[in-house]
C-alpha cells in the first residue's frame, strides 16, 4: 500500500545533516535508485498521485521536471502518462531562448530554465520534483508556467519536508489536495 510504501521510503532514504549547509538536512535520492525494488515501488505510488478526472484521465498534458534530481522519475511519470517532457534546467545549461526564473532557496538563491515555446497557453503543466523542502523551486516553475499563459495542473513530490513551509508556499497556486508526496 501508499503507506507501507511511505514507511519504507522513511526509513531508506539516507539523510545526510548539515549538508551542503549547516542546518540542512541532505535527503539521498541515491537510496531509493540503489534499490531496485524500492525504485519500482516508488515510480508505482508516484503514479497513483497523478491528478485523473472522474473518467479517470490524466487530468494534465505536459510535465516539468527538475534538473538534476527531479528528472530521474519525472521520466518515469511522462513514459507512463505518454506526457510531453519539459526539463527545467539550471542556468547555463539549456540552448536557444529561454524563460529564466529567480528564487530563494534552501541555501542561497538560484535560478532555473525552460526553453520558451515548449508552455503553451491552454496547458495544463503537472511539476515533478524529488523533493519539496521551502518550495522556493516548486515555485518558480509555477510562476514560469503562468508567464506563459499555462495553468498549473498540480504538483507531484517524492518527499516532503514537512517541517518546512513549502507546502504552504505552494497553496498559492494550487488547492491543497494537488500538492501531492509520497
Ligand atoms: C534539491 C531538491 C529539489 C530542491 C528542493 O535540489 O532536489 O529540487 O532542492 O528545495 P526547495 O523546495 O527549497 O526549492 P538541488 O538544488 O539540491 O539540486 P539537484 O536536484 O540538482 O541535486
Ligand atoms: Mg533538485
Amino acid at each position: 500500500t501508499i503507506e507501507e510504501c511511505r514507511k519504507v521510503l522513511t526509513s531508506e532514504i539516507k539523510t545526510f545533516p548539515d549538508w551542503p549547509e549547516k542546518g540542512v538536512n541532505f535527503k539521498d535520492v541515491q537510496s531509493i535508485l540503489f534499490n531496485p525494488e524500492l525504485a519500482s515501488i516508488t515510480s508505482h505510488y508516484l503514479k497513483e498521485l497523478l491528478p485523473k478526472n472522474k473518467k479517470n484521465e490524466y487530468e494534465f498534458n505536459k510535465i516539468l521536471c527538475f534538473d538534476a534530481r527531479g528528472f530521474l522519475f519525472g521520466f518515469d511519470l511522462a513514459k507512463i502518462a505518454n506526457a510531453p517532457m519539459i526539463l527545467a534546467r539550471k542556468p547555463g545549461k539549456l540552448p536557444g531562448e529561454l524563460i529564466t526564473q529567480t528564487f530563494q532557496k534552501e541555501y542561497g538563491t538560484d535560478e532555473i530554465q525552460v526553453q520558451e515555446g515548449l508552455i503553451k497557453p491552454g496547458d495544463k503543466v503537472l511539476i515533478h520534483d524529488d523533493l519539496l523542502a521551502t518550495g522556493g523551486t516548486a515555485g518558480a516553475a509555477a510562476e514560469i508556467i503562468l508567464k506563459c499563459g499555462a495553468q498549473i495542473a498540480g504538483f507531484n513530490f517524492i518527499m516532503d519536508l514537512t517541517f518546512l513551509p513549502g507546502r504552504k508556499e505552494l497553496q498559492k497556486y494550487v488547492p491543497n489536495h494537488k500538492i501531492k508526496a509520497l
